[in-house]
């Protein structure tokens, strides 16, 4: 009851912390990638910070942004529908591993104002950024630690598909908002922004302030001043330090002005105030700026000049690169300077375009989408293009998702279809990525005669089938269990190479006063070679618990049986939902075991509400629990040992079911109760591996 509470809890706890990194590994990685040119300009102050700019091209700081973004977003989309669970848990910890201290570091020194984890989406202090990621890196170390408890959403064959597409969207969409703008913009100046209410100071607000402190140097020693105790000149000067004093407010524009180059005139009045159109051409820095569209700009111009509405351009570059860029472009336009990190905030694109009118953004534009003499053909008033038109935060949402889930949910029926009309080959299910369904392990068809069979009836059952299998060798390994008194008269009259036998059951007790038992000893004595425990029978109507058995797997294993080990959950445990933790609980029997003892078994997995009922787990969800119980097995002796354990299904197995279901990746053979009482269909299910 206690180990069930327990487990209950811990699954729950794991599954919470799966879902919180996978939301805010998805979050992250799709803000990333719906601003890479934002994310690469925060790369490029880390990198500045650390003093790596002579190690580090623009390029390559684009292409981690991206590659950032991307390996976020399949983190959270593996964490989510929960594959891949080692790889996504064991990539999150490394991740939050260095994430972590390095957050730490810039909450201490302070190198860089804001993380840039969520774009500009969600601007966090670097406290709040580093006690976030101790929360994360919590919840990655305990989803690592319990992976086997996360619960899976996805079949195990569409795998691939999944992160095949996943990768394909984001870096589409990385590439998309590259070339256009982000879709979704959080900046102050994004289409409908009102410039001028952005730089107003709310009433009574106070503005930050700041202090400047010196640290100065005399006679070896350091000491630091402000500016009312400025020293006199026998210190020298080391370090001059910006310290903010009292937080204030702070208006989300703060820097927009505008110098003519031409007369040092400030037009940004005149510009915000303007009641007719102005279209601003904005390129931090010429030099970088692509100049591929410049004809473009130039329509515009002209455009301008035809309808009378101001055109400025804004840089930050000097006037030796306006000249140069004027010269090269065949631009007659005026430019102004701006500072390089307004206008970075300002359009992604170098350049791009912004039209205004009163102040507010009406349209933005990145290079490749300034507006051609085609769509320039009236005078803005009448074109919708000078129109604001904000599409709702919700409606992109639900056009990101759409493009996500409708293709992807294609591909998944595609697949389905494609597997269920004829392609039922295990082989062919596996993902072709990974392609590593392991071949060492064996498959195995077992059959448990249980309590049916006279002698004479089992000698001529277990005759025929020696012959049947003698003229028509099986592609599987085959097994009898039978009951005690059949043990020494079958094992002698089936050819041992191709046909195991096993007991049913043993004693938990080595040997002595322990009337009707049979011993692991005795059953090893007839020279069979394997046992049947934890059948479900056995646990319901002679109440062997975990310890009893845990007992007879010892026995059987010092007495070189090869124990089948049952395990499986009742009508009322899958209703409830409670089957993961049902079997969790039942592999402590042999979860004692030493890693190579553990080697030597089988397992097999038999719903109780299937056995002789005619009801089958279906192909889906007897893959399910056999990759689950896997995973527990992989979790507890780690993976080669987990590849290499046969996991058997049992419950009204039949030749007409069982290819089907033993076409699962971590189904492995069956354990047969009523079809291994005739021949025919016993065959019938072993040649299911033919
Ligand atoms: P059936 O195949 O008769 O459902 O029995 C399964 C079983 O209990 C095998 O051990």
């Amino acid at each position: 009851m206690e180990n069930s509470i327990r487990n209950t809890v811990l699954t729950w706890y794991a599954n919470i912390c799966r879902l919180l990194l996978a939301v805010v590994f998805v979050f992250s990685g799709f803000v990333k990638a719906n601003d890479p040119t934002g994310f690469q300009y925060k790369l490029h102050d880390y990198a500045t910070a650390f003093g790596l700019t002579a190690w580090v091209s623009e390029s390559l700081l684009l292409a981690a942004a991206i590659g950032m973004a991307a390996l976020e977003f399949a983190l959270g989309i593996y964490l989510l529908l929960g594959f891949n669970r080692r790889f996504a848990s064991g990539m999150s910890v490394l991740l939050m591993l260095f994430m972590t201290p390095l957050t730490l570091y810039l909450a201490l020194e302070n190198p860089v104002s804001d993380c840039g984890c969520f774009g500009d989406a969600v601007v966090l202090t670097n406290w709040q950024t580093f006690w976030k990621n101790v929360v994360l890196l919590l919840a990655a170390i305990s989803v690592f630690c319990l992976r086997g408890r996360i619960v899976r959403w996805i079949s195990r064959h569409s795998e691939w598909m999944v992160s095949v597409y996943m990768l394909l969207y984001i870096c589409i969409f990385s590439y998309y908002t590259l070339k256009h703008l982000p879709v979704f913009d959080f900046r102050p100046y994004h289409i409908g922004a009102d410039i001028r209410a952005g730089m107003e100071m709310p009433e009574g607000a106070l503005p930050p302030l700041y202090e400047t402190i010196f640290v100065m140097e005399r006679d070896g020693e350091q000491k630091e001043f402000g500016i009312e105790d400025y020293p006199d000149e026998s210190w020298t000067l080391v370090e001059r330090k910006t310290i903010l004093k009292r937080a204030g407010y702070e208006p989300p524009i703060h820097d927009f002005s505008l110098m003519s180059m031409q007369d040092g005139e400030d037009l940004t009045e005149r510009v915000l105030a303007d009641s007719s159109y102005t279209f601003l051409l904005v390129a931090y820095d010429l030099n970088k700026a692509d100049d591929g569209y410049t004809d473009l700009v130039n329509e515009v111009y002209d455009y301008c000049r035809a309808h009378q509405y101001q055109f400025l351009a804004l840089t930050a570059s000097g006037e030796d690169e306006v000249e140069q860029w004027l010269d090269r472009t065949g631009g007659e336009y005026l430019f102004c300077g701006v500072d390089e990190t307004t206008l970075k905030t300002v359009v992604r694109s170098n350049p791009g375009m912004l039209l205004l009118k009163e102040g507010v953004v009406v349209n933005k534009w990145a290079n490749a989408d300034i507006p051609d003499e085609y769509q320039l053909v009236a005078s803005l008033d009448e074109l919708p293009l000078a129109k604001v038109q904000v599409h709702s935060v919700m409606s992109k949402i639900f056009t990101c998702l759409l493009w996500f889930l409708v293709p992807l949910s294609l591909i998944l029926m595609l697949d389905r279809i494609w597997n269920f009309s004829g392609r039922k080959n295990k082989h062919d299910y596996i993902n072709p990525l990974k392609n590593k369904k392991v071949e060492m392990r064996k498959n195995i068809v077992a059959g448990n005669w249980k309590m049916n069979k006279t002698l004479q009836e089992g000698i001529a059952l277990a005759k025929e089938l020696n012959e049947a299998l003698a003229a028509d060798k099986p592609n599987c390994d085959v097994v009898i269990c039978t009951p005690f008194i059949h043990l020494a008269s079958v094992t002698p009259l089936v050819d041992s190479a191709v046909i195991g036998v096993g007991a049913e059951n043993c004693a938990d007790k080595v040997s002595g006063a322990y009337t009707g038992e049979v011993s692991a000893e005795m059953v090893a004595s007839t020279g069979a070679q394997y046992v049947i425990l934890g059948h479900s029978e056995r646990r319901a109507y002679y109440g062997e618990t975990v310890e009893i058995l845990e007992e007879k797997v010892k026995l059987a294993l010092a007495n070189n049986l090869k124990p089948i080990f049952c395990i499986g959950a009742v009508l009322e445990e899958r209703e409830a939902n409670k089957q993961n933790e049902v079997v969790a609980a039942q592999l402590a029997s042999v979860f004692s075991l030493s890693a190579e003892d553990f080697g030597k078994i089988v397992l097999a997995y038999e719903p109780v509400w299937a056995i002789g009922t005619g009801k089958t787990a279906t192909p889906e969800q007897a893959q399910e629990i056999h990759a689950y119980i896997r995973s527990l097995v992989a979790e507890k002796y780690g993976q080669e040992v987990a590849d290499n354990t046969s996991i058997l299904y049992g419950g009204s197995c039949k030749p007409s079911n069982a290819k089907e279901l033993f076409a699962n990746p971590d189904v492995d053979g069956g354990l047969i109760g009523g079809a291994a009482l005739k021949v025919a269909d016993f065959k019938g299910i072993i040649d299911a591996f033919k």
